[in-house]
């Protein structure tokens, strides 16, 4: 199945994969990278207008990616940039589509599967969406989805975060959960990975910490890693322009 996505500006395609429980609007932050590339932004399966398929399997979203890049006639190599859940879509991506991609940007992610903790963890929060809500589970993650630095100084930031994750329906958030819960260890990927990667985290990180990341870029031969201080896991909303500058730097650098 195709998603929904948005395109703008023209170049080198550079594929933004959203976060849990989020869509491609939290990308809004990164428009002005359509200045130089063809920046485009999809809806995984059931989230904001990205029709909900039988499986939310990290596989499948990301040959459901692929489907939509045929779709907008995308022919060249893309540059990836997949945060948290996206990067999950991206370690597939890698492992499926590898000559497809030019670069890849993982940002608050990890290669790992879930511990039993975590699967269990997961069964718990699908519970909370089915019997409390949406909005209930939304303000639960905001701790953990938020650096401490941005949960006391930067309200507008929680407040978009509110905004775009209350809208998603209780059937997306599910089936991400599960497809999260269910997803393996995609660590040799990165032992493969030709192209030239970029790794990003945030200091105030509390789900993926940075020297977990730092241990993934080391897997990767061209890569490069950098922490992102006053910043927690959704460090795009968080630290929008210390980002963009990242990303241009790794793109002029290393892919252009
Ligand atoms: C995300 O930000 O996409 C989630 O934290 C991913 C996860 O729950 O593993």
């Amino acid at each position: 199945m195709s998603l929904a996505a948005e395109q703008a500006g023209s170049g080198v395609p550079l594929v933004f994969l959203h976060a849990f429980p989020l869509d491609r609007r939290m990308w809004a932050p990164q428009e002005s990278l359509s200045r130089h590339y063809r920046r485009i932004a999809v809806d995984f399966p059931g989230f904001n207008e990205s029709r909900l398929t039988s499986t939310s399997s990290m596989e499948s979203m990301a040959r459901a990616v692929m489907k939509t890049l045929d779709g907008l006639a995308v022919r060249e190599k893309a540059v990836f940039v997949g945060l948290s859940m996206g990067g999950y879509v991206l370690m597939q991506l890698a492992r499926i589509f590898p000559d497809r991609i030019r670069a890849a940007a993982f940002v608050s992610t990890r290669s790992g599967a879930d511990t039993p903790e975590g699967k269990q963890k997961r069964l718990e929060n699908i519970e909370i969406v089915q019997k409390q809500g949406v909005k209930v589970f939304v303000e639960r993650q905001i701790p953990a989805l938020l650096g401490e630095t941005t949960q006391k100084e930067r309200p507008a930031v929680i407040e978009q975060f509110r905004k775009i994750a209350m809208a998603q329906p209780a059937n997306a958030i599910v089936g991400a959960l599960r497809g999260m819960a269910e997803r393996g260890d995609t660590s040799t990927v990165l032992d493969g990975l030709q192209c030239p990667a970029l790794f990003v985290s945030g200091a105030e990180d509390t789900i993926i910490q940075s020297a977990e990341m730092e241990g993934m870029s080391r897997r990767v031969k061209n890569s490069e890693f950098h922490v992102v201080e006053k910043a927690g896991h959704l460090l795009n909303l968080e630290r929008p322009e210390a980002l963009d500058d990242l990303l241009n730097h790794f793109l002029k650098r290393r892919v252009l």
